[in-house]
């Protein structure tokens, strides 16, 4: 097999390529990536050289290159490729409209004019919107995003669907909670927290810190994709979670004690404008149909988590330099900090 993943020096696109080429040694895979702030090509230095991986520095929104990619023989499509990150959009919507909406039709577009067998559409849970207390997202849950970025890969989504339906392309579409585990880019929360708690910066929490989170090893998701990619129906949306829900001040703590620091480094911010309170996944549907079910749990991912980026410490200051310092400083600076006591207890007894 020939795969085509897009956005594979990204954080589970990287861990993707690691996963496919471990388990399955005759793949192929081209990696076509625009190598933007995310992308790190120091994510794939283990498997430099390996003739069964060809990277293409490129874009998705790109015709010609994404034509003379996929015409060359390409047996399935994983597109990872996307703007990821939710404050980033709200800030500045357009490569997110642009990359998640137009880059998703291009690819849509070429593949189909080229007869390819599979495209998987990587989506996230975040299309479904915000949950009350009870209750988990199924497949069937109404689409209602609330970010720039989760309203981008909600059209992309609708987009797929419309192409499944009006051409029979064979799509599936996977949609998946909040991923964690090594390479992940530190404005997420976890690497964020982690590394800031590395370096005893404070840790910043949106809001009340009680905004909840359905967590997956980034593992655990690449074996959900394994499963569709080889198993799924066309024309299917799955659902992936990791069963492991905890609100984000609860997250800060453990990270904190397992690195052995003080509770004061959490510092209270300004929420986040339309943050959605709870993500649930219900994931009934992959592990019935497929077999497929999360293996690793919260509190060994992230006490391996935090081993990886300890044990990674010139990665980790690669990243956490130039853009990323104006990023912080744009994202951060201007907000309003506030040091209270941390509301863990209230927390784990709601
Ligand atoms: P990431 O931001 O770490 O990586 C995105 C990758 O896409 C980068 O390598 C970047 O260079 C590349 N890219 C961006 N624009 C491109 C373009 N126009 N052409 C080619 N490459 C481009 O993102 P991630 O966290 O690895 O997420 C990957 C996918 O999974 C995304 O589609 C995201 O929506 C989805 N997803 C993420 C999570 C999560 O928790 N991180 C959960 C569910 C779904
Ligand atoms: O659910 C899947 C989605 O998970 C993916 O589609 C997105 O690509 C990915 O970014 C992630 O979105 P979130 O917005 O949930 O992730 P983030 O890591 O940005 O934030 C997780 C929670 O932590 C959220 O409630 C906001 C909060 N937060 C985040 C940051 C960066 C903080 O409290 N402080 C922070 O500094």
């Amino acid at each position: 097999m020939r795969l085509l993943v897009t956005g594979g020096t990204g954080f589970i696109g990287s861990n993707f390529v690691h996963y496919i080429l471990k388990k399955y040694p005759a793949y192929r895979i081209v990696n076509l990536d625009k190598l933007t702030y995310a992308g790190n090509l120091e994510n794939l230095a283990d498997i430099k050289g390996d003739s069964r991986h060809e990277f293409i520095h490129g874009d998705i929104c790109d015709q010609d290159c994404v034509r003379t990619i996929i015409s060359g023989g390409v047996d399935a499509v994983v597109n990872f490729a996307a703007e990821s990150h939710v404050d980033r959009s709200i800030l500045d919507s357009r490569e997110f409209v642009r990359t998640n909406i137009e880059g998703t039709r291009n690819l849509l577009d070429i593949s189909r004019e080229n007869k390819i067998g599979r495209y998987i559409q990587i989506s996230t849970d975040e299309v479904y919107g915000s949950l009350g207390d009870a209750g988990a997202f199924t497949e069937n849950t109404p689409i209602a995003p609330n970010s720039p970025y989760s309203a981008s890969k909600a059209s992309a989504d609708l987009l797929v669907g419309s192409y499944c339906r009006t051409h029979g392309f064979p799509a599936i579409i996977t949609r998946c909670s909040n991923n964690y585990g090594p390479y992940q880019f530190p404005e997420k929360l976890i690497p964020l927290l982690i590394t800031n708690a590395m370096a005893d910066i404070p840790l910043p929490i949106y809001g009340d810190g009680l905004n909840i989170r359905d967590w997956i090893h980034v593992q655990d998701h690449c074996a959900a994709i394994d499963a569709v990619l080889h198993h799924g129906r066309t024309g299917e949306v799955y659902n992936a979670g990791g069963h492991e829900e905890l609100p984000n001040i609860e997250v800060a703590c453990r990270i904190l004690a397992a690195l052995g620091k003080d509770e004061s480094l959490l510092t209270y911010v300004q929420d986040r404008p339309g943050h959605d309170r709870r993500y649930a996944i219900d994931s009934t549907k992959l592990e019935n149909e497929i077999g497929w079910k999360p293996v690793i749990n919260f509190a060994d991912g992230l006490s391996e988590t935090i081993a990886w980026y300890s044990g990674n410490a010139s990665w980790v200051k690669h990243v956490r330099s130039g853009a990323y310092l104006k990023y912080y400083e744009e994202m951060y600076g201007n907000r309003a900090w506030e040091r209270r006591r941390p509301r863990l207890r209230k927390a784990t007894k709601a």
